[in-house]
């Protein structure tokens, strides 16, 4: 055997190892997704959020300024009894379209921690527009102690810590219903096949939350528990679009810029794509013009 085809098949030897070693573990992955992992009521009732469409959406987005100031109404009068927006300062309202003075009256309506100037003791005083929305809560222990154990997390980011994080809000807010009575696409009831996933006093079935039981009450429930100063009637699903895009709005205030910067990018690439492009001929022009000649001596 001449020693070039022993180095071929040392050669393919090593690469047969390697493929393997790399594809086992895959299959075995797969195999295991795909007939080994056990069904869990997660696993067979949890839903995707719903889609719902939003003005800022897709490469030419926008802020509906209108509907964040409507969510902002909701923040306020609603979800802020237990959740805080610790990123946001009351000065970034300015951006949803409100003046110096409206923001500076706004900030005025709630109260932050503060120290008394003259005892140095812990008190509640005004925002000022530098301020951040506070926390409800003082601690953690407050937190779970007033909500069965569960801590509202703060809301700045939720919509970007979630999958879809925008429809994801949207559809929490909208998908509480009887667990009793519940039944998944495949006409499975809940209750039949996993009696043990109905929900415990002081939790509440939602199929769009991951562990299907949330221990946070239903906070959108009537029509018109918010009144919207620009007169958009304050159905259960408007209030939760209007909250969701106002979440998406906290979790990125520059989202419609960040796209708009992109098509001055790619006109000005577009640009210097022409120029390279007449750059290119100019240059070569007499080594071609050159070589033609060549070519007709
Ligand atoms: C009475 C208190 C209360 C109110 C009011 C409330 N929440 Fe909650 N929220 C909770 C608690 C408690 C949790 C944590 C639940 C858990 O961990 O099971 C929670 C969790 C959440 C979550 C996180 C879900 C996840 O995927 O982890 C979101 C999003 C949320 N709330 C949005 C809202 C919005 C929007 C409003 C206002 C419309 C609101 N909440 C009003 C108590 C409240």
């Amino acid at each position: 055997m001449s020693i070039r085809l022993v180095g071929i098949l040392v050669g393919l030897f090593f690469v047969a190892t390697v493929l393997l070693w790399s594809l086992v573990p895959g299959v075995v992955t797969v195999v295991g997704q795909g007939f080994l992992v056990e069904e869990t009521a997660e696993r067979e009732f949890h839903l995707d959020p719903k889609h719902v469409e939003f003005q800022h959406d897709g490469v030419l987005g926008t802020w509906d300024y209108a509907q964040l100031q409507r969510g902002y109404k909701v923040y306020k009068e609603v979800c802020a009894a237990c959740h805080g927006l610790e990123l946001v300062a009351f000065r970034n309202l300015a951006q949803l379209g409100y003046s110096e003075g409206q923001v500076k009256a706004e900030a005025a309506t709630w109260q932050v921690p503060g120290i008394d100037p003259n005892t140095g003791e812990a008190t509640m005083r005004e925002a000022e527009p530098t301020d951040h929305f506070p926390s409800p809560y003082p601690n953690d222990v407050a937190a779970r102690a007033a909500n069965n154990g569960k801590i509202p997390p703060d809301l700045s980011l939720i919509t970007k810590a979630r999958h879809h994080g925008t429809d994801y809000v949207y559809s929490l807010l909208t998908g509480y219903t009887d667990a009793s009575a519940y039944v998944n696409e495949d006409g499975e009831r809940l209750a039949s096949v996993f009696p043990e996933a109905l929900p415990q006093p002081g939790n509440y079935f939602n199929p769009y939350y991951s562990g299907l039981n949330i221990g946070m009450a239903p906070p959108l429930v009537v029509d018109n528990q918010v009144t919207f100063d620009d007169g958009t009637t304050a159905t259960v699903s408007q209030m939760s679009q209007d909250i969701a895009a106002f979440l998406t709005w906290t979790a990125e205030p520059t989202l419609v810029e960040r796209k708009q910067t992109g098509w001055p990018v790619l006109g000005f690439l577009l640009f210097a794509t022409v120029l390279a492009w007449f750059a290119k001929k100019q240059v070569w022009s007499n080594v071609k013009g050159k070589r033609a000649k060549h070519r007709e001596a």
